[in-house]
């Protein structure tokens, strides 16, 4: 079975206030995009690469891409569809049984070691799994009007990273399914657990953030520089 790496980079960003997609924003001299790419190249740089990309993206430079299989597909609506998207253009070369990491251009940070750990564990698994973190905060539930309904227990609660990895025929099954069903999915998993199934959880690192908002990238910028240390 091949390696496959689906990377969601359709995204625009909304919430960063930015004039560009944070993707492209600038993160120890190179943009976010470049850093992602880097990291994944160096744990798997036998793998293809599939990258979503807004048609209208006017940013993307092609010397960000390190692999020498890769290809670009045009993004969706939402996160979902930019991945269903990804798969299905790879239909002619794909096989139901080949591993696909999907991973968000947004965690520039996730180290090269778990990456490695992550895919070990899911060749493993008969179904596939994510990397994940234990929840630290405690968890309120709001009433809809910002008071607190109630306290949630975060015992036994984990905060879904990427990758997330699953056999190629299951995702797309579970990514088209949902699509059918109109489930409002925000990372694969959820998809795959829709159908039943039960993804397993691989502990990763916190310094794997999402670069979601303006502050985020200072976090980004120290993690990069501490992990270098
Ligand atoms: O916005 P959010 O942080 O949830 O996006 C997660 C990932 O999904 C990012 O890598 C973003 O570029 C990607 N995305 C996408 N297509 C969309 C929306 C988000 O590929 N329509």
């Amino acid at each position: 079975a091949r390696l496959w790496l689906v990377v969601p980079a359709a995204g625009r960003g909304r919430r960063m206030g930015a004039e560009l997609p944070k993707q492209y924003l600038m993160l120890a001299g190179r943009p976010v995009m470049a850093h992602t790419l880097a990291r994944l190249h160096q744990a798997f740089p036998a793998a293809r690469l599939c990258l979503c990309l807004d048609p209208d993206d006017a940013h993307f430079d092609p010397a960000w891409v390190p692999f020498s299989h890769w290809r670009r597909s045009d993004g969706g609506g939402e996160r979902a569809d930019s991945v269903r998207r990804g798969l299905a253009s790879i239909a002619d070369e794909a096989n139901d049984s080949d591993w696909v990491l999907v991973h968000d251009v947004a965690r520039p940070c996730v180290r090269g070691g778990d990456l490695t750990r992550l895919y070990a564990a899911l060749r493993q698994d008969a179904v596939g799994g994510l990397l994940a973190v234990p929840v630290a905060d405690t968890m309120k539930r709001d009433d809809g009007e910002g008071r607190v309904a109630v306290t949630e227990s975060r015992l036994g609660l984990w905060q879904a990273q990427t990758p997330q990895g699953f056999r190629y025929g299951l995702l797309r099954r579970a990514l088209d399914e949902a699509a059918m069903r109109g489930l409002e999915i925000t990372d694969e998993a959820s998809a795959v657990e829709a159908l039943g199934f039960s993804p397993r959880l691989v502990p990763g690192r916190r310094d794997n953030i999402k670069i979601t908002h303006p502050e985020d990238l200072a976090l980004a910028d120290h993690v990069l520089a501490a992990q270098r240390a």
